[in-house]
């Protein structure tokens, strides 16, 4: 059965043709980004715009690409929430559309359970219940996640997302954007144990806070009177330790509090080296096996839209062409 899975929450115009919710037969993605870089994050005026722009040519090439006729779509998904409302809009009008259309029954799928069904699509078979952390430019969330259906909250950021800390380190420290990429790389010269930050405690040991840590980065930088490579290195290397050592300790913690010996990762700071060193090793020791998606799915892409849709359409999950752009 092939789903046509649409996502448009943040900057990335994507549509996937995938095979029974494991075979990515096609995936397109456009991306916004070159058009946010000067802002230094992403404006949702422009991002809405280009979708607007890019998701016919989008929707069109991924089936091209697939050589999967219209009429052999049984299922299309779309990501309906959370993100930007006026670029969640663009995919889910879209979808509706196709829906009516085609006659082909449609769903609106929560974009962070999309994110934790990337590694189904890696070829990977995990056991329910497990526990997933999704670590993204705008979300940290923990979940326990029973079945695709069955998932709960069960930890979240207080304040930034993870992503989110990295990006505005990195401008504190003159890199680029998105910063998490420039960070990893700047990271690799420096020592990692060289300037001593922390995570802010947060009331539930499986929230997370990352404003401190950006904040004291922010203040140390103000107290220097210039900054050489290596000491931008040295900040960026401990600045990632630290933040890695947070995900890792409250995600194993997540794992031991709910008895499971699986923990799935996802969101685009999961394409991380060291992030998935540290998840490698600590895990191991703790008895966890972890499962990280293909880093390319990591980034927002359709395909986990449709994987996710799949899943739900075979449980008999639809939506009504009254379906919204919101939180789920
Ligand atoms: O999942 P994603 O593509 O979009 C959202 O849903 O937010 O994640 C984008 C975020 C950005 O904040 C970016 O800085 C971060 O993922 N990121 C990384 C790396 N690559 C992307 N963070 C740390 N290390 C990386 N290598
Ligand atoms: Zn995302």
């Amino acid at each position: 059965m092939y789903v046509l899975g649409i996502e448009t929450s943040c900057d990335e115009t994507s549509a996937a043709v995938v095979e029974s919710g494991r075979r990515v037969v096609s995936c397109q993605i456009s991306s916004s980004l070159e058009f946010h870089k000067r802002y230094g994050g992403i404006i949702p005026e422009i991002a809405s715009r280009k979708h607007l722009e890019t998701i016919v040519y989008v929707v069109e090439s991924a089936f091209s690409n697939s050589g999967v006729k219209p009429k052999q779509i049984k299922g299309i998904s779309v990501t309906s929430g959370p993100g930007l409302v006026g670029s969640l809009l663009v995919g889910v009008c879209f979808a509706k559309a196709l829906s009516l259309s085609w006659g082909v029954p449609l769903l609106g799928v929560n974009h962070l359970y999309s994110h934790i069904y990337s590694v189904f699509l890696a070829g990977k078979k995990v056991s329910f219940p497990f526990v997933a952390l999704i670590v993204s430019g705008g979300h940290t969330s923990l979940f326990y996640v029973k079945d695709f259906d069955r998932i709960e909250p069960i930890g979240a950021t207080a304040d930034d997302a993870c992503g989110e800390a990295f990006d505005k380190v990195a401008k504190i420290l003159g890199l680029g954007y998105p910063g998490g990429p420039y960070i990893e790389k700047a990271a690799c010269g420096g020592n990692p144990q060289e300037v001593k930050f922390s995570c802010g405690n947060t009331k539930n040991p499986l929230d997370f806070s990352f404003s401190g840590i950006k904040t004291a980065v922010l203040y140390r930088c103000r107290a220097m009177k210039s900054r050489s490579r290596k000491e931008i290195a040295d900040i960026a290397a401990s600045f990632q330790e630290t933040v890695i050592e947070s995900l890792v300790d409250k995600a194993l913690l997540a794992c031991r509090k709910k008895r499971v010996k699986h923990l799935v990762l996802g969101g685009g700071v999961v394409a991380n080296g060291r992030l998935r060193e540290k998840f490698n090793s600590s895990a191991l020791q703790a008895g966890v096996k972890v499962y990280f998606p293909d880093k390319k799915l990591c980034m927002d892409n359709a395909a986990m839209v449709a994987g996710m849709g799949y899943q739900l359409f075979k449980k008999g999950y639809r939506s009504g062409l009254d379906l919204n752009a919101g939180l789920n």
